[in-house]
């Protein structure tokens, strides 16, 4: 199964949000990303709305031909968006308002009641349904249980243990990752995985068998700014590819 990608354009509205203007466009972006031959565009609308806008989110889903993916925290305001806006897929995240970005995996297990009532709605509106969860047993459980469709497992604890050199470390999420989808896989949930994956460290997990897609924002968009964004997807893709 060859794996695909997806690219969060969150990233290229920080930098528009830094001046409060109207430019770089992460519509823009996410055209160019498609048409190097991303698979989906992702997008995090916060509650604080401090990078992606609603007016991002209803242009993506007028203009994204791929997939759109719409990460939210799962608050019912940001039901209420998702399901007026109909994107493909919700992927639901925790927020924490101090964070600089998505810090952990949704403790899916801890809330199952009512993030159920939360997915049931989703899919009643015909969106499928992801959770961002750390690669353990009790959150894969807990995410076949709520009615996911979908995991994206957090990479987040990988890509730090490649920043440090910590091989142990790196082996030990690889493990879990690897064990994590056969698992998933094996009650019929979709997987996806992502956060911190760069050029350097993106291969040995596109290497991993059953996982469907990564989800890539800053390292791309940070190569964009060198080398363009057609060029910066077509790397990334093409190291996927070679996994
Ligand atoms: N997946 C989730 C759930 C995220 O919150 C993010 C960060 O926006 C990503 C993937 C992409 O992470 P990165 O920007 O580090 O590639």
């Amino acid at each position: 199964m060859s794996v695909k990608l997806a690219i969060n354009v969150d990233h290229i509205a920080t930098i528009r949000e830094a001046r409060k203007i109207r430019e770089p466009d992460p519509v823009t972006a996410a055209l160019i990303a498609e048409l190097a031959g991303v698979n989906g565009v992702t997008a995090h609308l916060r509650e604080d709305k401090r990078h992606i806008q609603d007016r991002d989110i209803r242009l993506l889903r007028g203009t994204v031909t791929t997939k759109l993916n719409l990460k939210i925290a799962p608050t019912s305001e940001m039901l209420q968006f998702a399901t007026n806006v109909q994107p493909d897929m919700v992927t639901l995240v925790p927020e924490n308002r101090q964070e600089i970005t998505t810090e952990g995996g949704l403790n899916v297990a801890a809330k199952a009641a009512d993030l159920a009532k939360f997915i049931m709605t989703l899919k009643s509106n015909d969106i499928a349904v992801s959770v961002f969860i750390e690669p353990e047993t009790e959150q894969v459980k807990a995410a076949k249980k709520v009615g996911a469709d979908f995991v994206e497992f957090n990479t987040g604890k990988y890509a730090v243990a490649c920043d440090l050199g910590s091989i142990q470390e790196v082996d030990r999420e690889i493990s879990a990752i690897t064990d994590m989808t056969v698992l998933a896989r094996k009650y019929g949930l979709r997987v996806f995985a992502g956060h911190g994956l760069n050029y350097r460290n993106i291969s040995a997990i596109a290497a991993i068998d059953g996982i469907e897609e990564l989800n890539v924002g800053h390292s791309i968009v940070g190569r964009s700014v060198f080398v363009g964004m057609e060029k910066a997807v077509k790397e990334m893709l093409d190291l996927i590819n070679k996994a």
